[in-house]
């Protein structure tokens, strides 16, 4: 038997397009709606924020699209990212299970963001645009975007949620270090954030308000966003993709289950949407399995409907899991899970049936990542987290069984900056804080019906 941990690819095996997943569903997803008349959104109402390779890649039906020689250029300072074989956490778990990570942390961010930031800026500099705004939640994204921008020449704007931006200054200072500004979130900058006081913990819906307006405003601006839209889940596929690729480079002609963690869907579906593919196709039939945060459980206890993508109510309506557009998380340390809202991809995928999720607390998983920090060497974002808990959970079911699957696992980032979070769940104060029936219900009554 071969002990080999890592799985490589060589130059010419790097991925060369994108995977749309549209192109295979069986049924198109619901259209996004314009917030004041209702009707589907067409190119010309996304013109203000976005740049037109990327409206085009928001309604594309193309199964692949080509990724430019610049972003390449990019990728290859990092991808592809290492596959390695878990043997030690294995080992640990008494599992007859064969797990196999794909980690994002090797990125210069830290995390799998920088996939979708590059291409971002890129085609925002190609139509000259000289200012890019846009919200952070733990600090990944705006570091990200911030880094790609440097690469381009773009100004970067970050409003970060007012939560994470007291716990977590070390991420702020990473985007200063990169160039970028950060603001915290609710901020007196915009009529959005305005509308908040100043001290108040803020959330992901409302930074994106803060930051759209600001886009909005200003003819040499636009907006870019780190998660949820079809052209974001587009770029992260490079992920699945090469993922594939390894996995076969290790014997195993497919996987059994793919889990990643899902605040806004990004990691997620960039992972499990070439094995969704694979599925679709008849080559492969591996269970895909969403995992989310208790306390913002958008996927497992949300609804499917149509909502806004912030708070303010300025985004177009997305059918969606949403948990309410002004819901406001409790300040858990995953703060990019912390969304209350699913990619529409994501969301349509569950309710077609073919990708599962569940709701995991915070404690478990920071004891997930410990153990696997104490066996892989890797100290996991406090987002995956909560994907390496629920791999525990199913490699000690089938330590119990006998059984033998392959589980591909999305380790979308470290979480070398996340050491207060950690050193909170080491000395035994970290909180489970469950969505209460009603505080979900209050946050439900304020989604408009369409
Ligand atoms: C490391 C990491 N993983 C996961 C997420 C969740 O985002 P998404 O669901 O878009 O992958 C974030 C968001 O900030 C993140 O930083």
């Amino acid at each position: 038997m071969s002990d080999q941990v890592m799985y490589t690819l060589e130059p010419d095996e790097q991925p060369t397009h994108w995977y749309n997943v549209v192109a295979d569903l069986p049924v198109p997803p619901p259209p996004p709606l314009h917030p004041g008349t209702r009707a589907p959104v067409g190119p010309d109402d996304l013109a203000p924020l976005f740049p037109p390779e990327l409206i085009a890649q928001e309604v594309s039906a193309e199964r692949y699209v080509e990724i430019p020689e610049p972003v390449l250029d990019v990728y290859r300072q990092y991808r592809p990212s290492p596959l390695y074989r878990a043997r030690r956490w294995e080992q640990h778990l008494g599992t007859s299970a064969r797990i196999y990570y794909k980690y994002e942390g090797v990125s210069p961010a830290g995390s799998h963001k920088v996939n979708t930031a590059v291409p971002q800026v890129y085609y925002n500099q190609l139509n000259g645009i000289t200012r890019l705004t846009t919200e952070t939640g733990a600090g990944q994204w705006g570091t990200a975007l911030s880094y790609a921008a440097a690469l381009f020449g773009v100004e970067c704007e970050v409003w970060q949620v007012g939560a994470s931006y007291d716990t977590k200054p070390q991420r702020r200072t990473l985007i200063e270090v990169f160039g970028g500004t950060v603001h915290r979130s609710p901020s007196r900058l915009t009529e959005a954030g305005k509308a908040f006081a100043e001290d108040h913990p803020g959330s992901l819906g409302i930074a994106i308000s803060e930051a759209v307006e600001v886009a909005a405003q200003d003819p040499g601006a636009k907006y870019a966003l780190g998660s949820v839209l079809n052209h974001v889940l587009l770029h992260q596929t490079v992920i699945g993709e090469e993922a594939l690729r390894q996995l076969a480079k290790a014997g195993e002609p497919g996987a059994d289950l793919v889990v990643g963690c899902a605040g806004g869907g990004s990691n997620f579906a960039g992972l499990s949407f070439p094995f969704l593919r694979e599925k679709l196709a008849g080559n492969q039939d591996p269970r895909i399995l969403a995992v989310e945060p208790s306390s913002c459980p958008t996927l497992t206890r949300g609804e499917y409907r149509y909502d806004f993508g912030d708070t303010a109510g300025l985004t177009p309506l997305m059918k969606m899991h949403t948990l309410g557009h002004d819901f406001v998380p409790s300040p858990i340390h995953a703060g990019g899970l912390r969304y209350h809202g699913m990619a529409p991809l994501v969301s349509h995928a569950v309710e077609q049936g073919y990708i599962d999720a569940v709701a995991l607390h915070q404690n478990e998983c920071f004891d997930a990542a410990v153990e696997f920090a104490r066996t892989q060497g890797v100290v996991p974002a406090p987002e995956s987290s909560h994907a390496l808990a629920q791999v525990r959970r199913e490699a000690l079911a089938a330590a119990e069984t006998g059984a033998e699957p392959v589980i591909v696992v999305g380790l979308s980032g470290h979480g070398l900056l996340e050491l207060g979070a950690y050193a909170t769940y080491l000395s035994g104060n970290l909180e489970d804080d469950p969505l209460s029936d009603a505080a979900l219900a209050e946050a439900l009554a304020n989604v408009p019906v369409v």
